[in-house]
């Protein structure tokens, strides 16, 4: 069984302020030995990140943003491109977060367009060098329909197929479950672990190399007391963590459990 190294990451969305941020930020780096075994990596709203990258530069903590453009530069306002992101340091990307896909489909777009924008940006994130990490999981409706695999492998498919397996080499996936974000009620491990087994699974059939190296992360309502066990599982690989990110001492606990199940 091959060792992936943990990696949690916290999205922070959008909340915060200048001075939480500053609270926040040396909660963790204060604890920082102790979940030394894991990668960690904040997702700050953007107009925080040269901040985040002023405190976090040096230690062994990553950042990165919530979202990109899938265009290199132009007329795109409120966008934010790949470039952009590596003049601050970023070194990973969060993509196809279920709350962008919510938003996006507010304008009418469907969600076949959808996965093909998500693996535009994918594209984009790999030739700037920023690791991707793509969000995928099912709705609601979904859910309760039976389709978590449909959902799951129409993503991945579009992504291999668009850039090619070994460009997933370079690539995070994070099973995010709709039903699960925010509600307080997390897949339980073994709901997660038969999902990113099955990911897994689809990748080893283009490449049994990658499917053994790419990290695959949990996301959705992880919290201190139940992320153990979910980072237990065989193909649970660390976690994408949203409301509980926001509190020092609660991630610093997600962080350990990750460092502490290597
Ligand atoms: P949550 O969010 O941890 O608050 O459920 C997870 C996410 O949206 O990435």
């Amino acid at each position: 069984m091959p060792v992936r190294k943990p990696l949690v990451a916290g999205n922070w969305k959008m909340n915060g302020s200048s001075s939480s941020a500053k609270i926040l930020l040396d909660g963790i780096l204060t604890q920082a030995k102790s979940f030394q075994s894991a990668d960690v990596a904040l997702f700050p709203p953007s107009v925080y990140l040269q901040q985040v990258q002023a405190a976090l530069s040096g230690s062994a903590i990553s950042w990165g943003t919530q979202n990109l453009s899938q265009f290199k530069h132009g007329a795109y306002t409120g966008e934010i491109s790949a470039p952009m992101l590596n003049d601050f340091g970023c070194k990973y990307v969060l993509i196809g977060h279920s709350e962008r896909r919510c938003l996006y489909a507010e304008i009418g777009l469907d969600q076949l367009v959808l996965d093909y924008i998500i693996a535009e940006k994918y594209s984009m994130a790999s030739q700037e060098g920023i690791i991707p990490i793509i969000c995928i999981g099912e709705s609601p409706e979904e859910h309760a329909q039976g389709k978590t695999e449909e959902v799951i492998a129409r993503l991945l498919d579009i992504v291999i197929e668009q850039n090619g397996v070994s460009a997933l080499s370079q690539a995070v996936l994070a099973y995010e479950p709709v039903w699960a974000i925010g509600t307080g009620k997390s897949a339980t491990p073994e709901w997660a672990q038969d999902v990113h087994s099955f990911m897994r699974e689809r990748i080893r059939k283009h490449d049994p190399v990658t499917a053994d190296k790419i990290q695959i992360l949990y996301g959705g309502s992880v919290k201190g007391d139940n992320a153990a066990p979910l980072f237990s599982m065989p193909d649970i690989d660390g976690g994408l963590i949203g409301g509980a990110s926001l509190d020092a001492d609660e991630f610093v606990k997600i962080c350990q459990a990750a460092s502490f199940n290597l």
